[in-house]
């Protein structure tokens, strides 16, 4: 972490989990660490139809709500899809974009992502980026070429101004829900690959102000470590956010 410079970030992600009715309590336990979390802003990514009722129930805990998916579309014809307008309209304050599980599961490509990044900026949320290899990836040494590609083509056509509004991820795909992490120092490497990207885009300042998030299997246990590193600026964190106390451990540990 590097506070001088930016935001330290802890977001979680709730996936396809957690009811609209499991929000309230969720939020009551929350409260006592994340209010008095000074140093680090804390985020919750809640599937769409819970998003009205997490901006309720966060109102007063200092956390912000995101969304995990939105449409490159702006309006129209597009059943079954949420717009950026949609999202920001209900409240969400974020989306993530280019998940792993989007990329493999739904097929989402660079050049979709691309476009999701740019209808997220125009409307006004706060867009994060994930970015990661997978084990065979990992196994063939192509990690840094593949992470270069995914965070060009991410951030085609976004201006220098925008860019303080980009939060970018790495999760490495084998460490996600996996219990496996990646060791701090080469999530810390990657990090650094890509600041050293954002800078040959951007210049050194729009670099220096970036949040680079790690995600996999991030918990209580590992989180000291990892953010300990210095182009690591916080998590973001799937099985160990659907727990409020889990949850607050790691918040605990951003906030040192
Ligand atoms: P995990 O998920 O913390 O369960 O590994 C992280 C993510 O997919 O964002």
């Amino acid at each position: 972490m590097n506070r001088k410079y930016r935001k330290t970030i802890i977001a979680g992600n709730w996936k396809m989990n957690m009811l609209a009715s499991e929000i309230k309590a969720y939020a009551a336990a929350l409260k006592s660490v994340s209010a008095s979390a000074k140093w680090c802003e804390t985020v919750v990514c809640v599937p769409a139809p819970l998003i009205p009722g997490a901006v309720k129930a966060f109102r007063d805990c200092r956390v912000t709500v995101g969304a995990q998916n939105m449409s490159e579309h702006a309006v129209g014809a597009y059943t079954g899809e949420i717009s950026g307008a949609q999202l920001r309209d209900v409240g969400a304050a974020c989306v993530i974009v280019g998940h792993s599980e989007r990329r493999a599961i739904f097929g989402e490509t660079d050049t979709v992502i691309n476009k999701k990044v740019l209808a997220a900026l125009e409307n006004g949320l706060k867009p994060i980026i994930c970015v990661g290899e997978t084990e065979e990836q990992r196994a063939l040494d192509i990690t840094e070429s593949l992470i270069t590609l995914q965070v060009k083509a991410a951030l085609s056509g976004v201006s220098a101004a925008q860019m303080r509004r980009v939060i970018i991820a790495y999760e490495p795909v084998w460490a996600i829900g996996t219990g496996k992490t990646a060791t701090p120092d080469d999530a810390g490497e990657v990090a650094k690959l890509i600041r050293a990207v954002v800078r040959k885009m951007y210049g050194a300042r729009v670099a220096r102000g970036v949040s680079i998030l790690y995600g996999g299997s991030m918990s209580s246990d590992n989180a000291y470590g990892i953010l300990a590193q210095p182009d690591i600026d916080g998590g973001l964190i799937g099985t160990a956010s659907l727990e409020p106390e889990s949850f607050a451990a790691i918040i605990k540990a951003a906030n040192q």
